[in-house]
């Protein structure tokens, strides 16, 4: 059984014409759908253009199946020789990762022998700054059992290189002087400090530092079926599970006929309702603690995917296909917020209902969870019910009171939670944010507005090679603070 995509409650006949779209509309959308299909599935088909303009993700479901095993087998043997795993990396390096960690190992993994399986515990740190969490992990940790992965494409992220440093002082201190055989690295095959550092320790003793290059022409945020492929297998999950899954997805996904083809379908009406009805915020609620995650994967996806302030211009240089930013500012893209249901039909639900008519609520439901508990038989009205059964009776409604208010929502069903199916969904965010890009005419795989902050720490910091222009702006742009403005 696949995941289902049911759109109904995005039409006018369920929330009227001001916030539903109309057969209507959608025909005459048609047209410029037809052009992004197109577009898109000429670029997927051709390998240099893939890579080129970071499009390579979508190959990912075909990866070399010895490799795929030889990881595998990495994997398991790292779970067996340590207690825990530390993850070092953040964005697309960090996300992908928390998400298949939540939905597919047992809640409470680190908390519990019984739901570990054998299993290391698993940590995640160098997503954040925050000074207390990095110390107090590794103050209590310890360092002769602890497997320490660091990932970054670019190999150059503050956050992922401060607590790589950390980390490895710690672990120099604990672990002895073969500590180096305790680090595995993620990142560019050739270029960057990461890559650099790896490559001189490695040289050096073959066992230290070992590392997997990431594919070209894949960005960070559509990279987890490749720079989490070791995670998934050090928790011991069937990576071509999951694999099997996002081809499945993919071939769903390609098909021309968009009554066929969910993530398109889910594009074009999402753009729609953007576009016509100025539905700009996209709420998606998992009724399921394990995919909350998942949503948080989902926010940097579309947020990073389709936040752009320029027109994309498509330029052909010798007959080959470039994106440059066009002269038309749009300062386009619908803003993610992510939520749990029944969790937040107690917070932004409210919100959702009452408050302004501006979003669309995308629901993820579970058909079937692997453990189920029984409310005992109390003469209440929730006696012998069990959990499953009040969760999916809480979707119903928030679907129904929703609808009532004419508020627009979608729901995508998966047959239950499990590598196969979660592969799936992945897949079907990373085609529909795909298509979506297509849609809104942007270049949907760069992440330009994400460069100014880091920019700043540079020059704050006195990094090396800054370009002047940057300190120049920087020193002429600063941020007024009046005094009477402070209280
Ligand atoms: O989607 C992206 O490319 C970014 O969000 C990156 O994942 C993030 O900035 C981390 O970058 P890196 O993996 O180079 O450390």
């Amino acid at each position: 059984m696949s995941l289902k995509f049911d759109f109904n409650g995005l039409f006018d006949f369920n929330v009227g014409k001001n916030h539903g779209v109309t057969e209507r509309e959608l025909k005459d959308y048609s047209k410029d759908a037809q052009g992004a299909f197109d577009h898109l599935s000429k670029l997927f088909a051709d390998k240099e253009a893939r890579i080129r303009l970071s499009l390579e993700w979508f190959n990912l479901p075909r990866q070399d199946a010895k490799l795929i095993s030889e990881i595998q087998k990495f994997g398991a043997d790292i779970a067996k020789k340590y207690e825990n795993v530390l993850f070092l990396g953040i964005g697309g390096s960090f996300l992908g990762l928390k998400a298949a960690q939540d939905a597919l190992l047992s809640p409470y993994h680190n908390d519990f022998a019984g739901a570990r399986k054998k299993r290391p515990r698993v940590y995640f740190e160098g997503n954040n700054l925050d000074p207390e969490t990095l110390s107090v992990l590794l103050s209590n940790l310890n360092p002769k059992k602890t497997f320490v992965v660091c990932i970054s494409k670019s190999g150059e992220t503050s956050e992922t290189k401060a607590a790589f440093e950390i980390t490895l002082n710690w672990l120099k201190k604990g672990a002895g002087k073969n500590y180096g055989r305790q680090v595995f690295a993620i990142t560019d095959p050739k270029s960057g400090t990461l890559r650099k550092k790896v490559n001189e320790a490695n040289g050096k003793d073959g066992l230290s530092f070992r590392s997997l290059p990431l594919l070209e022409g894949v960005g960070g945020r559509f990279s987890e079926f490749n720079m989490g492929l070791l995670h998934l297998a050090i928790i011991g999950i069937k990576i071509k599970d999951v694999l099997s899954g996002a081809g499945a997805m993919a071939k769903r996904c390609m098909k021309a006929d968009i009554k066929r083809n969910p993530a398109f379908m889910y594009a074009l009406l999402h753009t729609i309702l953007y576009k016509e009805k100025g539905m700009d915020i996209a709420v998606l609620m998992p009724f399921s603690e394990q995919l909350k995650s998942t949503a948080d994967w989902y926010i940097q996806l579309l947020a990073e995917s389709t936040g752009k302030k320029f027109e994309r211009k498509v330029i052909f240089e010798s007959g080959v296909e470039k994106w440059v930013n066009g002269e038309n500012i749009l300062n386009t893209g619908r803003t993610p917020v992510a939520a749990r249901g029944t969790n937040d039909l107690h917070s932004i639900q409210q919100n959702n209902i009452e408050g302004e008519n501006n979003k669309v609520l995308t629901f993820i439901k579970i058909n079937k969870f692997k453990n189920d508990v029984k409310v005992p038989d109390t003469k209440d009205f929730l006696a012998g019910k069990k959990y499953s059964v009040l969760l999916s009776v809480a979707q119903e409604g928030t679907e129904w009171a929703l609808t009532r208010e004419n508020r627009p929502n979608c729901t995508i069903t998966m047959p239950e939670i499990n590598a196969f199916s979660w592969g799936e969904l992945l897949f079907f965010f990373e085609m529909a944010t795909a298509y979506e890009g297509e849609l809104l005419n942007i270049n949907a795989f760069n992440q330009p507005g994400v460069e100014s902050y880091k920019n700043y720490m540079y020059y704050k910091l006195k990094k090396p090679g800054l370009k002047p222009e940057v300190a120049k702006e920087i020193e002429s742009n600063s941020v007024q603070k009046k005094r009477k403005f402070l209280l």
